[in-house]
């Protein structure tokens, strides 16, 4: 038997990457399965992009980097969140890792104590509760609503703090609601901030992925908060590179330092031409990132209006990411079960809104990063198997 550390019983995990497996594995037995549980673009990488990492590889970028990424990588991305934040970030500040999810696990290493408290979004993305606890530190969930377009009440946030409070934790655009935060909000909060001399771990990795004019609007843009502000960033989403491993944050230089510490200590440095080919995505045209988010747009919009027609469910309509988070309590099931059943009768993948938290309960999450036609297929399926009829052909069951 192999003796597991005590730790290891605190570390939680991201479902999504287990219900693919069992979506796999059902489609492994000749099942039809509808995709939509996990979070990634369904688009290839914008082919400038690729054409970067194939001269970077020609070039012989094919050694271990610095630690903190590449010097002309980590001035671009300087270049990038100074001109789109309205702020100045110089390189020192920038440290690029292997996706943005080792900045939350770095900065909550390096920032947190036993017993410090972190506020964090909930629903929201479960690493950020996993990351606290495996430290050591006590997460505190700050319940997002549907009644409030899943955005942060603030007078819940003044009620969370506490002389423990060490750090707190946005991301907007949000997974798993696709609900953003307004301007109003992040002063608001920026302003508790300031009050309670809190850190603020900002996950804007889908900032670039909003809709109907709604802006992006940084926490570390409000004057004062650049100093306590951890801009969290990465080229998953917005350039359809999640396999590419290439994330990055923005913070002040002492902590930038600390982070590099943990990352010689746990990854080296991210892959050389990757962050050759992250240079080229800041710099180059923009129009296949337009494109995407633009069909993203229509899926929404289909999806959203599916999901308002099916008995039982009620859908809000997001303002950003690639998710909706449809209210199911009227089918009378638990978000478990009923993802559930979708997944094995309708063939339909999606997650369960506990995955994202206790708050989670009585919703269901569906990443709508694929084709109409299959999102269509999905809604069909579904509202057939809600009516008691079958919903997949026998052909592919
Ligand atoms: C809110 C949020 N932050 C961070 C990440 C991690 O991104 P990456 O794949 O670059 O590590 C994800 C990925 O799903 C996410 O949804």
């Amino acid at each position: 038997m192999i003796h597991v550390a005590r730790r290891m019983q605190r570390l939680g995990t991201e479902t999504a990457f287990e219900i693919l497996a069992k979506a796999r594995a059902l489609e492994a037995k000749g099942k039809e399965i509808i995709h939509l549980e996990i979070g990634e673009p369904d688009f290839d990488t914008p082919a400038n992009i690729k054409t970067a990492a194939k001269r970077a590889l020609d070039d012989g970028f094919t050694h271990y980097g610095p630690a903190a990424g590449l010097p002309q990588a980590r001035k671009a991305i300087a270049d990038y969140i100074s001109r789109t934040r309205s702020i100045t970030v110089n390189p020192e500040n920038v440290v690029v890792t292997p996706g943005a999810k080792p900045i939350m696990f770095f900065v909550i290493l390096a920032c947190i104590d036993e017993g410090d408290e972190v506020i964090y979004p909930n629903p929201g993305f479960p690493i950020y509760e996993s990351a606290i606890d495996f430290v050591g530190g006590t997460p505190v969930p700050l319940p997002l609503r549907e009644e409030n377009e899943f955005r942060v009440d603030i007078d819940d946030v003044k009620k969370l703090i506490t002389p423990r409070t060490r750090m707190i934790i946005l991301n907007s655009p949000q997974n798993p609601t696709g609900g953003i935060l307004m301007e109003e909000d992040i002063r608001a909060i920026a302003e508790i901030a300031l009050e309670n001399n809190l850190l603020v771990l900002s996950d804007e990795i889908y900032d670039r992925i909003m809709y109907d004019a709604h802006k992006p609007f940084s926490i570390a843009s409000v004057p004062g908060m650049q100093d306590r502000t951890i801009i969290l960033d990465g080229f998953s989403k917005t350039y359809a590179m999640t396999g590419w491993r290439l994330g990055y944050g923005v913070m002040p230089v002492e902590l930038a330092n600390l982070v590099t510490k943990l990352q010689i200590n746990s990854t080296s440095c991210t892959s050389s031409f990757s962050q050759m080919a992250a240079i080229e995505a800041l710099q180059g045209p923009r129009e296949d990132v337009e494109r995407m988010i633009s069909q993203f747009n229509e899926r929404r919009d289909l999806i959203v209006n599916g999901f308002n027609a099916i008995e039982g469910f009620r859908c809000h309509k997001p303002h950003g990411a690639f998710y909706v988070f449809p209210n199911i309590s009227g089918t009378g099931k638990t978000s478990r079960q009923l993802a559930d059943i979708l997944l094995n009768e309708a063939g339909v993948a999606c997650l369960s809104g506990t995955a994202f938290g206790k708050y989670g309960e009585g919703y269901l999450r569906f990443s709508y990063a694929n084709s109409l036609e299959n999102i269509e297929k999905a809604l069909e399926r579904i509202a057939k198997v809600l009516k008691g009829q079958p919903a997949v052909p026998e052909t592919v069951k």
